[in-house]
């Protein structure tokens, strides 16, 4: 499993949310490696189309690793806050940089997993600071489609309206627990799938 952290506040609330998921996944067995963007150096597309032909990217930096993360991974748990009503620019840097994996599913028709017939899963951990019944909506859209491209079946969304100070997801009275719960079954979900 891979969890990646797309909020560039050090210990905010998502980060919170999402190592409480880890905590689930690692009690039912999971092997979790994290991965926090702001800590990386990735830097946005620049479309020179250098991936068409071999579906490498030609940016050298974090993103080389990360593509392998992504390919080789069976779960994932993605983690990013809604800034201005999407994911956060760390995390829409490296969905952007995913074209690369989209050229290798959909131009060159090569798997995008590496480990043939795995079912691969992921939810997305979010919040926003606002109350908005539709705040979720463009930032689904976009991690809809990157799990789409990355042939990750979409398992759900975590989230939470009207957290907005740093830390107060913990005050709030159900969240860390759903996380919690939320790793665990994605594990016993995926364990499910193999049986
Ligand atoms: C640049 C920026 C843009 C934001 N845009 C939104 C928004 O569109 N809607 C919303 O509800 N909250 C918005 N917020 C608030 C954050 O989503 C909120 O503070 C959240 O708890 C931050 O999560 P974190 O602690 O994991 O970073 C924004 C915050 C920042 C800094």
């Amino acid at each position: 499993m891979v969890g990646i952290a797309g909020s560039p506040r050090r210990g905010g609330n998502t980060d919170v949310l999402l190592q409480e998921a880890i905590r689930g996944a690692t009690s039912e067995g999971a092997e979790v490696k994290t991965i926090f963007l702001r800590d990386l150096n990735i830097a946005p597309c620049r479309h020179c189309d250098g991936c068409l032909k071999t579906g490498r990217c030609t940016i050298q930096d974090d993103m080389q690793w990360i593509h392998t993360e992504l390919r080789e991974l069976d779960l994932l748990l993605l983690a990013s806050p809604i800034f201005f009503m999407g994911v956060t620019a760390q995390t829409k840097a490296m969905i952007d940089r995913c074209q690369a994996l989209w050229v290798l599913k959909y131009v060159l028709k090569l798997p995008v997993a590496i480990g043939a017939g795995r079912e691969r899963k992921g939810l997305f951990i979010s919040l926003g600071g606002t109350g908005g019944s539709k705040l979720f909506e463009p930032a689904l859209a976009t991690v809809k489609i990157f799990f789409k491209t990355l042939d990750i079946d979409y398992a759900g969304g975590l989230l939470f309206r009207s957290v907005d100070e740093k830390g107060a997801i913990k005050q709030h009275s159900t969240a860390l627990q759903e996380a919690f719960l939320a790793g665990q079954n994605l594990v016993e979900a995926q364990r499910g799938c193999k049986l």
